[in-house]
């Protein structure tokens, strides 16, 4: 099938990447010509595990191909997928100007091209937007002409660093439509990747615009309910990794995505939470619950910070910090809502040098940060002569550290564990200071 993306960020690359992949012709646009240039010369403008060798491999056998002239690759395509940004506007709304100067582009493109040639085209909004969205989507099109182009919603699931598998074989696809047609050509769109009897579920734009939204309000509502009782557990003496356990062996409970930490960052969690509270507000419903989770998780990104004050006390200005993992999560070299860059800031305004390593992510923390903190290329690197460690972000390569070394790096050998990765009764048995996220510290 012929499809066409708009937008070459992590959500139209992904999903063009594995479109093409899956056998169909995939152009790839963007009105960046730098990102542009960058894809048709073998490179990626962000880092995801796989996506490279996927794009290389699939340019070179013509199947994906990157151009900034929107109205030809339109034209051309049967399917057209909207997949540009739609970042926090001031109001704690999505700002919807890139999803519409996009509709009005793709109406203007497709304006003159007759009904029905070459076959039912759909247009498809990819993006997070607000519920009513894709009507609106479609009354611009009708308003160029176009009211015959289906419009479609088709919400993603994709986690950054697992974003391949994730689309590869996802746990559903849902697609909200107003005809049962265009419902149709997405169907065998992912026909490929639903063969292990996932689920294809057809829905209104409306509910699949919402389902978007509560999908990543309850991930983010489970991680500050864990972050809460994580933190009575400090005040109490008990520890959560138990609890944890105790409580995911209830079915309906479960383990997923129950672990606590500095606070979710990232561009989906901290953004959609407060767009779904700003579609609240807009409905004159409180939201209480969803207001308390963005509340708890602002308090979250401080926790560590509390910790840190708490333990060197009047001693602090002066003391040097180091810090593994800045990216938001392993395995990305996004900061977006990093609480990485919450810590930062509250260790410099404190008077805290600060020692930083990342796998990914250095160069992104540099750009904002500057000659204010000391990069290290190696883990080991940034405990030199440090008075403790907080580690930020739990990347694989944190997890077996050689304790022995590190105590002979470090001046002061205490560990901030913002990511509960390491054994605390094993730790201080090497004679580390320990503190962990409601280990009852
Ligand atoms: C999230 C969702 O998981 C995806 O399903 C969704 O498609 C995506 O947002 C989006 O809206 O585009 P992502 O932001 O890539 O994906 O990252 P997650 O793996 O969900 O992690 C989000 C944050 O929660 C991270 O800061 C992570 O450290 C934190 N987290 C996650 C915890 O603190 N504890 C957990 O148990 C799980």
């Amino acid at each position: 099938m012929k499809v066409a993306i708009i937008g070459t960020g992590y959500v139209g690359l992904v999903t063009g990447t594995c479109l093409a992949e899956s056998g169909n012709d995939v152009v790839c646009v963007d009105n960046n010509p730098k990102k542009i240039a960058v894809l048709q010369t073998g490179g990626i403008p962000i880092y995801e595990p796989g996506l490279q060798e996927l794009v290389a491999r699939n340019a070179r056998d013509g199947r994906l191909s990157f151009t900034p002239d929107l109205a030809a690759a339109v034209r051309a395509a049967r399917l057209v997928f909207i997949a540009v940004g739609t970042p926090q506007s001031d109001e704690g709304d999505a700002d919807l100007t890139a999803v519409f100067a996009v509709a009005d582009a793709i109406g203007e493109a497709l304006k003159d091209v007759p009904p029905g040639a070459p076959g039912a085209r759909v247009v498809v909004t990819k993006s997070t937007v607000p519920v009513g969205t894709n009507a609106k989507v479609a009354e611009r099109l009708a308003a160029k002409g176009c009211a015959h182009v289906d419009v479609a919603s088709n919400p993603e699931f994709l986690k950054e660093g697992a974003a391949i598998e994730d689309f590869m074989k996802p746990d559903r696809v849902v697609v909200g439509v107003r005809r049962s047609e265009a419902a149709e050509v997405l169907r065998e769109l992912y026909a490929p990747f639903l063969r292990t009897e996932r689920p294809f579920l057809v829905m209104t734009p409306e509910s699949a615009e919402m389902t978007k939204y509560a999908a990543n309000a309850m991930l983010a509502t489970k991680i500050s309910f864990i972050n809460e009782m994580a933190n009575l557990c400090d005040r109490l003496g008990a520890d959560i990794n138990d609890v944890r356990k105790g409580i995911g062996h209830d079915q309906r409970i479960g383990f997923q995505f129950l672990f606590p930490g500095p606070g979710y960052g990232g561009s989906c969690f901290p953004k959609d939470v407060e767009a779904i509270i700003a579609m609240g507000r807009r409905t004159d419903l409180p939201l209480e619950l969803m207001r308390a989770v963005d509340a708890v998780n602002d308090a979250q990104k401080r926790v560590l910070f509390e910790k840190v004050r708490a333990h060197y006390a009047e001693e602090l200005a002066g003391k040097t910090l180091a810090l593994w993992g800045l990216a938001f999560k392993p395995r990305t070299d996004d900061i977006r809502e990093a609480p990485a860059l919450t810590l930062i800031d509250a260790l410099l305004e404190a008077g805290v040098k600060v020692r930083v390593h990342d796998p990914e992510a250095t160069a992104n923390v540099r750009e904002i940060y500057g000659d204010k903190l000391h990069y290290a290329d190696r883990p080991y690197g940034a405990l030199e002569g440090a008075d403790g460690l907080v580690v930020v972000t739990e990347w694989a390569e944190f997890r077996n550290p050689d304790f022995e070394v590190m105590k002979r790096l470090l001046a002061q050998r205490v560990i901030f564990d913002g990511r509960n990765v390491y054994d605390p009764k094993l730790l201080r048995q090497l004679g580390f200071t320990y503190y962990g996220i409601g280990r009852g510290a």
